[in-house]
């Protein structure tokens, strides 16, 4: 391993705090070589390859450039006039991925956000929106429900709070299971909205998009997917047929900043219908928005249909990593990740003691290391006692667990790392903490 990356346990809190206060004036954090120390020595190095707690890793070295680029120019994308390249290129790029889901780029729209979360916000709001176009100037005066496939991400509700619909108004259903209960949630609850995940944060899941959305659509509902996570398998032809059906989707998520290591944020939220994202945004600003017969056709000024006011050129990074490496390098690279899973996975299955929890559609490798599986305490003990000494050897892994379950390891395959080396240091670990586990549980 790569001894120059490392990976800083989080210092003491009241060490660090005292490094940080602002009004104290601190002897040797003047320049900016004392600040670039304070942040290297206290700061996860997400580009150690041993990163692997979440579901990002990693900076691309090309958008990294970007960033400090685009940066320099510290300007607005909100209209023309103050950005005009960079609003051609994010229009430019939202145009090649609305292509990319199947979406009729003439009828569809799409901008850049801060990010997944904010992305579900714009897909919940449009479809409030659509509901009920009332709501924009009278507020809400009526309960309204929101049905969310159970592997949603955590922001679908705190949205639901945002928006006024109450999180005791998400009503989750099991997206894998036949549509029974859909149909019968869809008839009962009449949401305004169903969110889906394509890509989920723990496991890694898609849902069936293809027959919820049908399903969906015969209620007229809206349907959001959530593909912050695992929309870029769309960028390779082996695996794009995991989102199959996403074109019929009216809003979704995607997140360039997760899988292919741009500089975070670079996400997108995509819209089948264009109509809807103006006019559920649009705000008259005299002051700022040039509504002139040039520029209203051309729709140049972005900041109409955005929800904030000002936003960072983000789009700029995924468009000059197409220009320079063009879309075989985003399609290799997925490749890639699958391949070092499926490295990942077979030595999982073949390794005494490493268990799988389930086998894996998309980037998660989620696994136990146990000697009885039968034990899910011990198991759970086993698995975050092991984290606890990895991360004392720079070796940094999600833990996480569903309902009664053990705790298990969640290994999104983003960074490259050597399977053999970071399965090496589990078992041997592993192997010493199980006894004493063992010892400790029945002595
Ligand atoms: C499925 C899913 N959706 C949304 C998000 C949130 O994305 P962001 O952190 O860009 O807000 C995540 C984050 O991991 C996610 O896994």
């Amino acid at each position: 391993m790569n001894q120059a990356i490392q990976l800083q346990n989080p210092p003491e809190y009241s060490l660090l705090q005292d490094k940080v206060t602002l009004l104290k004036k601190i002897d040797n954090c003047q320049t900016m070589n004392d600040f670039q120390k304070l942040f290297r020595e206290h700061c996860i190095n997400t580009s150690n390859p041993y990163f692997l707690n979440q579901l990002y890793g990693n900076v691309d070295q090309t958008a990294l450039q970007v960033e400090h680029l685009i940066s320099n120019y510290n300007t607005n994308v909100y209209t023309y006039e103050v950005a005009p390249v960079f609003t051609l290129i994010e229009k430019e790029t939202v145009k090649y991925l609305l292509k990319k889901i199947g979406f009729d780029v003439e009828k569809s729209d799409g901008i850049f956000t801060q990010g997944g979360s904010i992305s579900n916000l714009y897909g919940m709001l449009l479809a409030r929106h659509q509901h009920n176009r009332k709501i924009k100037q009278d507020g809400i005066s009526q309960k309204l429900y929101c049905l969310i496939s159970e592997a949603s991400h955590y922001s679908i509700k705190k949205n639901a709070n945002i928006l006024g619909i109450g999180e005791d108004n998400v009503i989750e259903f099991k997206a894998h299971q036949n549509n029974y209960d859909l149909e019968r949630l869809l008839k009962e609850f009449k949401p305004f909205v169903v969110c889906l995940v394509a890509g989920s944060t723990v496991l890694g899941d898609f849902d069936n998009l293809d027959t919820i959305i049908t399903l969906c659509h015969q209620y007229h509902t809206w349907v959001h997917v959530d593909a912050s996570f695992g929309g870029c398998a769309l960028f390779s032809s082996e695996h794009k047929n995991l989102l199959g059906g996403i074109e019929m989707a009216d809003s979704v998520s995607w997140n360039f900043h997760k899988v292919l290591s741009l500089p975070i944020p670079c996400s997108v939220f995509l819209t089948r219908h264009k109509d809807v994202l103006r006019s559920t945004t649009y705000k008259e600003a005299r002051y700022l928005f040039r509504e002139t017969d040039e520029i209203e056709p051309l729709d140049l000024d972005i900041g109409q249909k955005t929800l904030f006011c000002g936003r960072k050129a983000d789009a700029t990074k995924l468009y000059v990593l197409l220009k320079v490496h063009g879309e075989s390098y985003l399609e290799n690279k997925i490749d890639s990740l699958f391949k070092l899973r499926d490295r990942l996975v077979r030595e999982i299955e073949i390794r005494k003691r490493f268990y799988l929890i389930c086998q894996p559609t998309y980037l998660n490798v989620c696994f136990v290391y146990t000697d009885d599986i039968s034990d899910i305490e011990k198991t759970s003990q086993t698995v975050l006692s092991i984290r606890q000494r990895l991360l004392e050897e720079n070796i940094m892994i999600g833990v996480h667990q569903i309902g009664a379950g053990p705790h298990f390891f969640r290994v999104p395959v983003i960074n490259q790392f050597d399977v053999d080396f970071l399965l090496d240091a589990i078992d041997r670990f592993g192997f010493n903490i199980s006894n004493n586990v063992s010892a400790h549980t029945f002595s």
